[in-house]
């Protein structure tokens, strides 16, 4: 059993499913590969963008209504993908998962992990309301200094790593961090982040295979299903103890010269 909670199946609202056959093609790929449910979460990019909720919930009402008819059995939920910004709020409908006013699913900019983050999270948290990071093996600001994952989980954050970073979709950095997030107990969801049924498409059932032969059958659960239904809930997520990621130390000339002598 898989719970999906970052996906861009709505149509018509951002950069995912182009149509309504392209929305349903993906409810399909994900019901075929043991995904029980999935949130939408289309992109908020600044405040301004609230003011697409009513079509975004409209569109979401719609595609329940079109996956049922449709015979599919897999579970819809609704939440965003915000973008982070220094004047984010959470008090739209679509802010947090299922409107549970306590988990965000939250993106930076793939080159820089922006420096009003820190504190904004900070202040967030102690409304208790907990930060998902959106893929960091993705972004630039977590690939040349890895211990900043650790200090964000340690500040209470979450991660969200995408399946096709496992799957080296992304590039060899983005894979080599997300192993490393998992090895180290800080990723705590594997989701889809879909767009199509094609070049980003669902492929959670081969990733889950991957997780549970690396880390073995309770990670897997725990990163496909428990944590994501959690996330879903608005109830507590159990975390594993971080282990602490230092950088990797790079030897000097000198010492790199000893080793041939
Ligand atoms: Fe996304």
């Amino acid at each position: 059993m898989i719970v999906d909670i970052h996906t861009h199946i709505l149509p018509y609202v951002d950069d995912g499913a182009e149509n309504w056959d392209v929305s349903l093609e993906l409810l399909q790929q994900a019901e075929s590969q043991g995904v029980i449910a999935m949130v939408a979460t289309p992109h908020i990019l600044n405040e301004n963008d609230y003011r697409l909720e009513e079509n975004i919930i409209t569109k979401y009402r719609e595609l329940k209504k079109r996956a049922r008819e449709n015979n599919l059995k897999i579970k819809l939920y609704l939440g965003c993908e915000i973008y982070a910004q220094p004047d984010m709020t959470l008090d739209h409908k679509i802010s947090t998962y299922n409107n549970n006013q306590k988990y965000f699913l939250v993106e930076f900019p793939m080159t820089s992990i922006p420096q009003f983050v820190a504190q904004k999270f900070f202040d967030l948290i102690l409304e208790e309301k907990t930060p998902i990071i959106a893929h960091p093996e993705r972004n630039a600001g977590f690939i040349n200094k890895p211990s900043l994952a650790y200090e964000f989980v340690q500040r209470g954050a979450l991660m969200q790593i995408n399946a096709l970073s496992l799957l080296g979709k992304h590039g060899s950095k983005p894979k080599d961090l997300a192993y490393k997030l998992i090895s180290y107990n800080l990723a705590h969801f594997v989701a889809s982040d879909s767009h199509d049924p094609e070049k980003r498409s669902v492929r959670m059932a081969e990733c889950y295979e991957i997780v549970a032969s690396q880390w073995g059958a309770e990670k897997a659960k725990m990163l496909f299903y428990e944590n994501p239904a959690k996330a879903i809930k608005g109830i507590s997520i159990d975390r594993e103890e971080p282990i602490p990621l230092h950088e990797e130390q790079k030897q000097s000339f000198w010492k790199r010269m000893k080793l041939f002598n």
